[in-house]
């Protein structure tokens, strides 16, 4: 590739729209003006398993600017898919407590919450089933689980080589329901235009709600179109369509005008997914020197009466460190409780809680140095025994252990006092897959020598737009300046999930796939002069994808994390986080190292204060909304340091990048655990640390 501007790749910019954004000029999904725009509210079940006798709505019409109750009697009828969550008001069935049951529309926000209290719901309820528990006799083990991993994987003889090993480890772990609480809520604003839908939606694929739509209200995909200009935060919960957008599209469509529908913070607790709690069993045997001779870590999870969801959180143990003999399973029980879903690191998050927490407490064991001991359970394969593309994992633990200061640490525990506080660390890695789907993009060139390009990414706060126009720039050759970028807009042709961490090598390589055939074809058609009517080309890299080698391809980390706890209080505190990351090419360092600062920020809220509490009675979400679901504040964030290991993979794509949304939580929480062992001696096994677990 000619690189003119080798700069542009590499290079520390900021985000496009940051001034936008913080100015409050950015639109987001129910911000725009839109004449004669009315109001849409939902009436949630208040029972968790049972179906609507009779929706009454009387009283709530009567109301003044109430224009419609729409429920399962009256509402459009959609054409059912694959995905039972989206056929709302269809049936009077209800599967978990919150499900959406009614939806008024009126001519005002206000108007349209009264008439929701107004809604008389009466119901036949049945008992229900809340709870997970590892022996519940409804569990079964999937033939997949998210991400399409199989659910069990069995090499060499698990049992065999951990009833011979010399230190053993079989320790049970827990994390509880997790919330995404991204700070935009779901939210849509639906119109229909002879025959045609138009939605803007908070979605993390535009391209997936498109699909969605056109199926449930069976149209052409070509006339539907979803916007998603500016996301305000996704984390995985906008991940998969919502019915957000249906039910604002349902209504649109009966009540004849653009219809608005924005959750509250309490109703998205139910209505748009969570991350399962997990229980996991993993079991680490060893040989006197320290070499795992067996891996076990079994997963599980719940899911819906509705989908089978199910969080794929054995898997990090395929692919962290190497033993001869493996098992990893997933365990799934269907439940009275809306679907779970993935929230970032989906896995891999939840998997190394378990995982980290279990190395830590085998290196306690046999009396290793834990940076020693996964540097020598490094691996060049994946328990399914493909290579790596490339793995730094063991430079990773070296540069974080020098950079921390690790060598001097006395491993006893409880060793450094300061006042009333004890000080500890600790480490854990960090492992996310770097996944590339097919994506398509365009590129076009004007006379003027400026260039267009369009991608359908979401940028949902991460810098995707930015990063896009370094890409384009680069294989263009030209200043960034000269390029204008365009995303969130379904019309602009098939692009997958701002998810999996799979965004920017995704759409950057159709990016620069289409930026490399313009300029080709500028200077090979057009001898380097951009003709008055400009050139457009498009490009599609699903055959490049499907061409590459087998290879399993992974970012990794180590995370390293210093804290102080009070033994009489039970109160910790974070003094500093180190994360040092491989992850192929770094297209921006700006946006790259807020990334990963995001992701260990949200593991500070995973290992100290996040959990949502279900209550058992009802299956409604006690904890829901921030007041008391605790992320992370300001005053709970350390400083956190972030370095970027040097990694050069021919295996990825044009850009050699891989993924990082994902990967700075992986570790976080089992790198705090194993720092509170060190300082206090408790062994937290179930998140998250609240101060009552050290008491
Ligand atoms: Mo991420 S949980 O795949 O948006």
């Amino acid at each position: 590739m000619t690189t003119l501007h080798p700069t542009s790749i590499g290079a520390a910019s900021p985000r496009l729209e940051a001034r936008e954004k913080v100015t409050g000029h950015a639109m987001y999904a129910v911000d725009r003006p839109m004449p004669g725009a009315v109001y849409a509210w939902p009436v949630q079940a208040a029972f968790a398993h049972g179906r609507v006798a009779a929706v009454q709505t009387e009283a709530a019409l009567g109301i003044d600017g109430v224009l419609a109750v729409l429920w399962h009697g009256n509402a459009p009828r959609l054409e059912p898919g694959d995905d039972p969550q989206m056929l709302v008001l269809q049936s009077p069935e209800v599967a978990y407590y919150g499900q959406v049951v009614a939806l008024v529309v009126a001519t005002t926000l206000e108007s349209a919450q009264e008439g929701a209290d107004a809604v008389v719901v009466r119901a036949e309820v049945q008992p229900a089933d809340t709870v997970l528990r590892a022996d519940h006799p409804d569990l079964y083990e999937p033939e997949t689980v998210n991400a399409g991993y199989p659910g069990r994987l069995e090499t060499g003889d698990f049992e065999a080589g951990f009833g011979v090993a010399d230190v053993r480890i079989d320790a049970t772990y827990r994390t509880p329901i997790e919330h995404h609480n991204a700070m935009e809520p779901h939210a849509a604003t639906a119109f229909w235009e002879r025959g045609r839908l138009v939605v803007y939606d908070a979605t993390q694929s535009s391209t997936t709600m498109r699909d969605t739509l056109a199926a449930l209200f069976e149209l052409p995909p070509q006339l539907v179109r979803v916007h998603n200009e500016h996301v305000g935060g996704g984390f995985g919960g906008k991940g998969f369509p919502k019915p957000t957008a249906v039910l604002a599209a349902m209504a649109a469509r009966l009540v004849g005008r653009p219809v608005k529908l924005a959750l509250s913070r309490t109703m998205l607790f139910a209505m748009v997914g969570y991350r399962t709690p997990t229980i996991q069993r993993v079991r680490l045997g060893a040989d006197a020197k320290g070499r795992l001779l067996a891996i076990g870590h079994e997963a599980f999870a719940q899911t819906s009466r509705l989908t089978e969801f199910t969080e794929q959180s054995a898997v990090i143990s395929r692919v962290l460190y190497g033993a001869p003999n493996h098992t990893s399973r997933h365990h799934v029980v269907r439940l009275d409780v809306p679907t779970p879903t993935v929230m970032r690191a989906p896995g891999e998050c939840p998997g190394s809680f378990a995982l980290e927490s279990a190395m830590d407490e085998l290196a306690t064991a046999g009396n290793w140095d834990p940076v020693q001991l996964r540097i020598d359970n490094d691996t060049d394969r994946d328990a399914e025994g493909l290579p790596f593309s490339s793995r730094h994992l063991v430079e990773c633990l070296r540069r974080g252990a020098e950079a921390f200061g690790w060598s001097g640490r006395d491993p006893r525990i409880g060793s450094r006092r300061e006042g009333r506080w004890l000080l500890g660390t600790g480490v854990a890695s960090s492992t996310f897959p770097a996944i590339t789907w097919p994506s398509t993009a365009t590129a076009r060139a004007t006379a003027d020598e400026h260039f267009h390009v369009a991608v359908n990414a979401a940028d949902i706060g991460t810098g995707a737009r930015t990063v896009m126009r370094q890409i384009a720039a680069d294989a263009l050759g030209v200043p960034t300046h000269c390029v204008e970028i365009t995303v969130g807009d379904s019309a602009i042709g098939q692009a997958p999930v701002a998810g999996g961490s799979m965004g920017t090598s995704s759409w950057g390589w159709a990016v620069t796939k289409a930026c490399l055939a313009l300029r080709e074809r500028i200077d090979r058609e057009h001898g380097g002069r951009v003709p008055p009517e400009g050139i457009s080309v498009g490009a599609d890299t699903t055959a490049d994808i499907a061409a590459r080698g087998d290879y399993s391809r992974h970012a990794f980390g180590a995370q390293f994390c210093a804290l102080r706890a009070d033994p009489r209080t039970g109160e910790v505190r974070i003094d500093r986080l180190l994360g040092v990351f491989a992850a192929g090419q770094i297209i921006n360092p700006t946006t790259a190292r807020s990334q990963l600062i995001g992701g260990m920020t949200m593991g500070v809220g995973m290992a100290l204060t996040e959990q949502t509490i279900l209550d058992p009675r009802t299956g409604d979400f006690v904890t829901s909304d921030l007041a008391s679901y605790h992320v992370a504040v300001n005053a709970d964030v350390p400083r956190i340091d972030i370095e970027f290991v040097p990694e050069d993979d021919p295996h990825l794509n044009p850009m050699g990048s891989k993924g990082i949304g994902e990967l700075g939580i992986v570790g976080t929480a089992a790198a705090v655990a194993n720092a509170v062992y060190h300082a206090t001696g408790i062994r937290v096994r179930s998140l998250p640390i609240t101060p009552a677990a050290l008491l």
